[in-house]
């Protein structure tokens, strides 16, 4: 094995000669590596082509991290496959779900942080089939491996984002409600949404085409008898305010004449099966091919293939199906076929007919299917997919990105894929896949959602009011009032299920779930500067308690999270709860207790437990003591009015600096230093307050801002109010 010390809290084991996956982007080139035999903290062994590394648990190891996987957020006592799957049905003794994210932390009396880096099957035993044995199984004797010598979370995703790039920004917009069906199948359909949003004063800044839009499922087809005039239909939806944002998926149709099909098939640009033909799956297409995305000429070809929406105005896509589903292989059903055949000619099936269901079950994503079929890797090297499985949504999210880079360039974009690798947190956000409408489901997108935070995906969320099943009011509101704090924020189900948009139900469902959807745009500021900031300090947007208190109770709680620095969201997840129990850490908090987004009833809490009381219409947030938090007033689309006023609410005792930060919303440039700020100190002064304000602005993002009315708490006087009105 070899070894190098990248610095002084990373260092690498590299296995054999691994395959370059493209999730780290740190140069490591110059280097000189030495040999090793063993790892810190790890015992190695060798079983045939696999290796073993072992960690003994100790009695007070937790074991934190892994992205995308089902269970507790302390992994500890779990067991996980991490081999990208189309598993639609979330329970929790699922092994594997869409992405990979081999990144964790060993939280205990010596802490430490493990990355492997890797694309083929992976075993995680948490002390799952042994109390106290943590055994990674790798199923390869290449790879890399990184520890890193940390004692926090935020030291474990720093170092790592350090080693694997910065998080992916989304436009501005991106931070509004987004509002999804499988499917709304036409032009008028997509109108009705739009009407209702509007009319209804439902904010709302993009609508999702799934599979239906498309000719036949054909992928980059657009059906001319639903959407008449494809180009002028994005055009006006745009002008109301709405993105419009096609589903890609990666099965190309087996069609004589189709272009898709003709290009690839002549260009050899399909994965390969033994016999050096085109391999054939089937999705929702029927049979279909796929498009070798670990070859770059296939990822440029593909990429190219996006002109013709992003040319007529689409701005984002969500690409699905992408671990790769397979819902069979043409070999394995004709045998499926015979099988029913024989057991119909029996005179008693009995328990024949069990077999025949689990056979049928078994045909969608059969693990021999990933055996059998090739890439080319980078143009270079024949693999199977199964040796390099994980990396199939990663690369196709890269062939999204050309298409982005060619014609959309130097815009953000929106992009959002179900199945992810390590590293592609750098260009694409991931949304958690078919959930369902289930209660317990609100906590394990809590859960996810913080997992994924740590490996790098600060733009994230799940299907608000859940995909699968039948949703009801109560969920669809108490999973709004969750998702308004959450970064991807949009509402989704399944074909067939009942439809869950804020006004499938009664009147009193819309109230709340209009309300909240405008708590959650009147926090547009405080979003996006602190979204912003995230990404700068390389800490988790959507962040566990434990990255900023330090105590054993705190490292437990996993349904209560950091939203930003100021704010602590305490979410009712239960049927009929008249509230819940909470945890304040260390310091006074101000519970502000919103319907609406401008009404609220402010209490301040010493740090300690308490049940609060909560209504169905109520959203219990929490906001940490000298700290600041930012409101303006609701629009109806990102972007809609320029905002000129802020609300400012706080808990002020000492000194509370608060930076609202604004650019473009739609490029890079800020990187290049366009973007303004507006820095709000406020002083606790012998029961009042001091309140200074400081504009630093960059001329091409005017800071338009002129207004600042205060709501601040903590003075023994009670609230107090003031407003500052601000001259340039
Ligand atoms: C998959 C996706 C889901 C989508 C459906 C139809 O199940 O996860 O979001 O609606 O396919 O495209």
């Amino acid at each position: 094995m070899e070894y190098l010390k990248i610095n002084e809290k990373i260092s690498l084991h590299r296995f054999g000669t691994p395959l370059k996956t493209g999730a780290v982007t740190l140069d490591l080139t110059g280097n000189d590596f030495s040999e090793k035999t063993e790892i810190n903290h790890l015992n190695i062994s060798y079983e045939q082509e696999r290796i073993n590394l072992v960690y003994n648990l100790k009695p007070e190891d937790r074991i934190f991290g892994l992205g995308e996987t089902l269970g507790c957020f302390n992994k500890r006592g779990m067991k996980f496959r991490l081999f990208n799957s189309d598993d639609p049905v979330h329970t929790p003794e699922k092994e594997s779900l869409y992405g990979t994210h081999c990144l964790f932390m060993v939280d205990g009396e010596e802490s430490f942080g493990i990355f492997i880096d890797y694309p083929g099957e992976m075993i995680l035993d948490i002390g799952f089939s042994k109390k106290n044995i943590f055994k990674i199984s790798v199923s390869d004797n290449n790879f890399d491996l990184y520890i890193f010598k940390i004692d926090t979370l935020q030291e474990l995703t720093r170092n790592y984002l350090h080693l694997c790039g910065t998080p992916y920004i989304p436009p501005a917009w991106a931070f509004g409600y987004q509002q999804s069906r499988w499917s709304y199948p036409d032009a008028d359909s997509v109108n009705d949404i739009a009407d209702h949003c509007r009319n209804l004063n439902i904010p709302c800044d993009a609508i999702f085409l799934d599979i239906d839009y498309m000719d036949n499922y054909k992928v980059f087809t657009v059906s001319d008898d639903k959407f008449p005039d494809f180009a002028k239909y994005v055009k006006k939806l745009k002008k109301a305010g709405f993105k419009l944002i096609p589903i890609i998926d990666p099965g190309v149709k087996i069609e004589s004449g189709y272009s898709m099909y003709e290009e690839g098939k002549e260009n050899n640009y399909f994965c390969k099966d033994n016999e050096s033909n085109d391999f054939t799956a089937a999705c929702w297409p029927g049979k279909i091919h796929f498009p070798d995305f670990l070859s770059p000429e296939v990822r440029l070809w593909w990429g190219n293939h996006h002109k013709e929406f992003l040319e007529n105005g689409i701005e984002g896509f969500w690409i699905d199906m992408n671990e790769p589903s397979i819902f069979y292989a043409p070999s394995a059903l004709s045998s499926y076929f015979e099988q029913v055949k024989e057991i119909e000619s029996l005179e008693d099936p009995g328990f024949e007919l069990f077999r025949l269901k689990w056979l049928s079950e078994s045909l969608a994503n059969h693990p021999d299917y990933y055996r059998s079929f090739f890439h080319n890797n980078e143009g270079i090297q024949k693999v199977t997919n199964e040796s390099v499985h994980n990396l199939f949504g990663f690369k196709m999210a890269e062939a999204t990105v050309e298409g982005f880079k060619k014609y959309l360039p130097g815009k953000r974009y929106f992009l959002v894929s179900r199945s992810s690798f390590s590293g592609q947190h750098r260009i694409s956000a991931v949304w958690a896949g078919d959930n369902m409408s289930w209660w317990e489901h609100l906590i394990v997108h809590i859960r996810m959602l913080l997992s994924l935070g740590i490996s790098g995906f600060f733009y994230s969320g799940s299907d608000v009011g859940g995909f699968g099943c039948n949703s009801s009011a109560d969920l669809v509101i108490r999973w709004t009032q969750l998702g308004a704090f959450t970064p991807f924020f949009r509402n989704h189900s399944a074909t067939g299920t009942r439809s869950q948009e804020p006004w499938a139900f009664d009147d009193d469902t819309l109230n709340i779930v209009r309300e909240t959807i405008r708590t959650r745009y009147s926090l547009f500021p405080y979003i996006y500067s602190e979204f912003m900031r995230s990404v700068r300090d390389f800490h988790p947007f959507v962040s566990p308690l434990m990255m900023f208190f330090d105590s054993e109770r705190v490292k437990g709680i996993e349904d209560q999270f950091m939203f930003g620095e100021s704010l602590m969201i305490t979410p009712v997840i239960e049927r009929n709860a008249i509230g819940r129990y909470v945890h304040l850490p260390e310091c006074n908090w101000l519970l502000w207790k919103s319907s609406k987004w401008h009404e609220h009833n402010c209490v301040i809490y010493k740090s300690g437990d308490y049940f609060i009381e909560t209504g169905l219409e109520e959203i219990p947030v929490f906001m940490r003591e000298n700290t600041l938090m930012i409101q303006a007033e609701p629009q109806n689309y990102i972007g809609e009015t320029i905002i000129t006023e802020l609300f400012v609410t706080g808990l002020v005792t000492d000194e509370a600096v608060y930076e609202y930060y604004t650019d473009n919303g739609e490029d890079s440039k800020h990187k290049d230093g366009e973007f303004s700020t507006l820095t709000i100190t406020v002083n606790a002064i012998d029961d009042s307050f001091d309140i200074k304000v400081k504009i630093n602005e960059n001329f091409e993002v005017p800071m338009d801002v002129n207004r600042l009315s205060f709501e601040l708490y903590g003075s023994k006087k009670g609230v107090y109010k003031e407003t500052i009105t601000l001259t340039k």
